[in-house]
């Protein structure tokens, strides 16, 4: 690999007392002032699971929503990922807003969101997502590239108005254990701060999240 060029982040720190009250509304900001600065999809995370013999597996996905209770993101039910999900909920989120030099870690556990709500997203896409989340069987080996292009075909034809969410699609909610974000800073001395779950509560109530700064 050729040698990258080692930047030294220099950007205001995060302290104790700029935090916002609590985890959403922190990470609300972030995301927004991503947003604002300009960078493609902020939401895009990635999501990593835990196979059956414990190995990890990690990609890019899309966060839709934010709440209280945690993140939402849509995919296949039927896919790698969702297959580790049923058998063991325990995920872990990244989301870095690399020109902002910020990272923001999720742990929690993903459960899925109820039919209703994956209904009202569904129909809330583009028809030629609505059609493409019926003609890939996501995840699954295919003898080539026309296979899921003649099954776009076919449900093009099958649905020629109104697309009905398919049954093995739909959101998953990941609910935070614990939250950290990480604000880079000169001379690899970054911030880190850190929320773990104290109760029950929401990620908008400050007295449901313990508070802790760690090492870089
Ligand atoms: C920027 C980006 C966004 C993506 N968003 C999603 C998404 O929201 N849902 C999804 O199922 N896959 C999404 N993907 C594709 C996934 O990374 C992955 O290839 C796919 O979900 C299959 O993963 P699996 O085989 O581990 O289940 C996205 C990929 C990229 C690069």
């Amino acid at each position: 690999m050729k040698p990258i060029a080692r930047i030294d982040y220099q950007v205001g720190p995060l302290d104790e007392s700029g935090l916002a009250g609590s985890p959403l509304e922190q990470f609300r900001r972030w995301l927004e002032e991503a947003d604002a600065a300009g960078i493609e999809e902020p939401n895009a995370m990635a999501m990593a699971s835990v196979d059956e013999r414990g190995q990890p597996h990690v990609r890019t996905l899309l966060c839709k929503e934010v709440t209280v209770d945690g993140f939402v993101f849509f995919t296949n039910y039927e896919s790698d990922k969702a297959r580790q999900i049923e058998a063991n909920p325990q995920v872990g989120l990244c989301f870095h807003w690399q020109p902002a030099h910020r990272q923001v870690r999720v742990a929690g556990i993903a459960t899925r969101i109820p039919q209703a709500e994956s209904d009202e997203y569904f129909a809330s896409r583009p028809r030629d997502a609505q059609l493409g989340a019926w003609s890939s069987p996501q995840s699954r080996v295919i003898p080539d590239r026309d296979y899921v292009r003649d099954r776009l075909g076919q449900v093009t034809e099958q649905f020629p108005d109104e697309v009905p969410r398919p049954p093995h699609w739909g959101g998953y909610l990941v609910r935070p254990s614990a939250l950290e974000f990480w604000q880079g800073q000169p001379s690899r001395l970054h911030d880190r701060i850190r929320y773990i779950r104290r109760t029950d509560g929401g990620l908008d109530d400050p007295q449901a999240w313990m508070r802790e700064r760690l090492a870089p």
